[in-house]
């Protein structure tokens, strides 16, 4: 372990990034390429290979402590060892506390005034059941008609509940805006203060949104009697489940489950993970790019653990906002698409204040918790989760079965089957764990790659109102196998603009020649950006910041060996331009461990998709 921190010390160099101005302008053809039989393709090699169970957890630990300001300071110049070393500024004893009720403060501004502050009373802290009778969550699409009806009863149980019970239906939606839209502060404690509570963006998303349905999961449950009622949820990332579960669509046999306040698209579209909206794609195509883009963010670029869970997020800090792969990815999709375009603030899904409201949020966030529980299985048992004590120490409230208030801590929620759940695997498919894109051949792309400006003749700040292309210089090039299961290649992007009111994305691509930047198969694209509405009222301005992974898509592009990679920032359509500034980095060192049960997990997963491929499913 102490090896990998002293390496922290020797590595790095930093590379500047993001770009700006010229631009080739987009062209938006829309040439999709359709996956070929797995017998056309090259056979998938795992992500990684190591045998050895290293301990991400430690160097995890240590990069925790890295100042964003040292990020900052890279982005002019070199990226300092020295500073690599010091861990003096976060110290680790600043778990988020619990929030103060007492504190909590309602959204006045126009154009909707709300409050979502839950009544505030004594605390009880959370103890881990013993031996709980295991609750098994079924996929959306496959539950029974029985068990619907139960679902639906529950809720309609749970919204019959007098509005002032905190296991109120609509109480229960204020739990969620409380902790995502400026309402919960936690107290001033040992001469830190009291800071705002933001459970997106950051290391908290995934175990915040655990708890918070582990709790609505048991309301329900109790509501009708039924210690062994489990959520659905709704498997967006299968080809077979794309569009939105029957039980939420009909009004009259399950109006409990119904929303008018939706998407009228999303019971006959299928959900485009890639951008939440609709487009002129067909199923298969929709398909072959969902596949694509979970792999992306599931396995492709989410080798390490701040990747997957967000930046960490501590008391007395800045609320940051750098959430992981599948936040800004899929899980923000499927909030964009189910929001209600005919609303000015895309109500109840499309804004965080509302999303709530709508029973579908309960089974899209299933599916995100199924996500974790998912990515967690595919890593060593001592890689799966952050061992800082500021993650395991973080705090919520939430209400009980029983309207207690309880306190819970995020080291309690790591394994779900802890917590008495898990999640139907029968009859339920996981394709994208083989949708690693094609490996290009190489081209004569040196020559062209020349044509496009380098990063230090950029501008900032750059406004993304078209396609930017940079050419930005890597830290080292070919690095040996070895080296990369060391050590991953990141691009970092820092001070990324967003209101907070507005939907926000784009799109990035590497070495992208073609401009053909709608097809999210090919190996060139890297990743996502995007913003979900929170606070719609109050015009604001934050920073976000991303890291994308760049290991194995170099070596899908074949491009290990390069000096410089040409970034393609794509703003998507129809959304107003952000504001962005820089930077790359090459992080030193994220170990990539796998187990040889991992490996063997992907060999058997390829077997899976042959034959899933052959039935035709798709
Ligand atoms: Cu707390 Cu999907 O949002």
């Amino acid at each position: 372990m102490s090896s990998l921190l002293c390496s922290w010390a020797t590595t790095s160099s930093p590379l500047l990034a993001i770009p700006s101005s010229s631009s080739s302008s987009s062209s938006y053809s829309s040439s999709l390429v359709l996956y070929p039989k797995p017998k056309a393709r090259k056979a998938a090699r795992p992500f990684c290979s190591a045998r050895r169970n290293d301990e991400e957890n430690q160097n995890s630990n240590q990069e925790n402590k890295l100042d964003r300001r040292n990020m900052l300071i890279g982005l002019g110049g070199l990226y300092s060892a020295a500073n690599l070393g010091s861990n003096t500024l976060e110290s680790s004893a600043a778990p988020i506390p619990a929030p103060d009720l007492s504190t909590c403060r309602p959204n006045l501004g126009p154009p909707v005034p709300y409050s979502c502050c839950p009544p505030d009373t004594p605390i009880v802290d959370f103890t881990l059941p013993t031996n709980p009778p295991m609750r098994t969550r079924p996929a959306a699409h496959l539950a029974s008609a029985d068990y619907i009806n139960r679902y639906n009863r529950a809720v309609q149980l749970m919204r019959n509940l007098p509005a002032t019970d905190p296991r109120n239906f609509l109480q229960q939606s204020y739990v969620h805006c409380a902790y995502c839209n400026g309402a919960y502060f936690y107290p001033a404690l040992q001469g830190l203060n009291r800071g705002e509570i933001q459970v997106h963006g950051n290391w908290l998303f995934f175990p915040f949104h655990r708890w918070y349905l582990y709790f609505h999961e048991r309301i329900l449950g109790s509501l009708i009697g039924d210690p062994t009622f489990a959520l659905p949820y709704w498997n967006w990332d299968s080809p077979y489940a794309m569009d939105a579960p029957a039980m939420y669509s009909n009004n009259r046999t399950y109006p409990a489950l119904y929303n008018d306040r939706r998407n009228q698209l999303i019971y006959r579209r299928p959900v485009n993970l890639g951008t939440g909206t609709d487009s002129n794609q067909t199923q298969a195509q929709i398909a072959n790019s969902n596949c694509a883009v979970m792999n992306n963010e599931m396995i492709r670029t989410a080798t390490t653990l701040e990747s997957f869970m967000g930046t960490p997020y501590r008391r007395g800090n800045a609320v940051p906002n750098g959430p992981g792969t599948s936040e800004r990815g899929s899980h923000n999709a499927v909030h964009r698409w189910c929001g209600d375009p005919r609303l000015p603030a895309e109500e109840d899904m499309g804004n965080f204040y509302s999303a709530g409201r709508d029973p579908i949020f309960y089974g899209h966030h299933s599916n995100v918790d199924r996500m974790w529980t998912l990515w967690r299985q595919r890593r060593a048992a001592n890689q799966r989760d952050f061992t800082d004590t500021d993650y395991l120490n973080s705090q919520f409230l939430f209400y009980d079965e029983n309207s207690r208030l309880v306190r819970v801590r995020v080291g309690d929620c790591l394994d779900n089957t802890r917590l008495g759940y898990q999640f139907q695997t029968e009859g339920v498919f996981v394709t994208w764990t083989d949708c690693r894109p094609f490996t290009r051949v190489r081209g004569s792309r040196a020559a062209r790659i020349s044509d496009f400006p380098k990063l230090e003749t950029l501008e900032f700040p750059l406004k993304l109102d078209k396609v930017v292309k940079v050419r930005v210089p890597r830290p080292r090039k070919s690095r040996t196998p070895k080296e990369k299961e060391e050590e991953v290649e990141l691009l970092l992007i820092e001070d990324i603009e967003v209101d907070v009111g507005e939907f926000a994305q784009f799109n990035i691509f590497v070495d992208e020649e073609e401009d053909s930047f709608d097809d999210l198969t090919k190996a060139e694209f890297l990743g996502t950006f995007s913003h979900v509405r929170h606070k719609h009222d109050t015009p604001m301005k934050i920073k976000a910041q991303e890291r994308l992974e760049l290991n194995t898509l170099l070596d899908d592009l074949d491009v290990e060996g390069d000096e410089e990679i040409l970034i393609s920032l794509v703003p998507l359509a129809g959304i107003s331009p952000l504001v962005v500034s820089r930077s790359a980095l090459l992080l030193p060192p994220h170990k990539n461990a796998c187990s040889d049960d991992q490996v063997l997990a992907y060999e058997l997963y390829d077997a899976y998709y042959q034959k899933v491929h052959e039935n035709n499913y798709y």
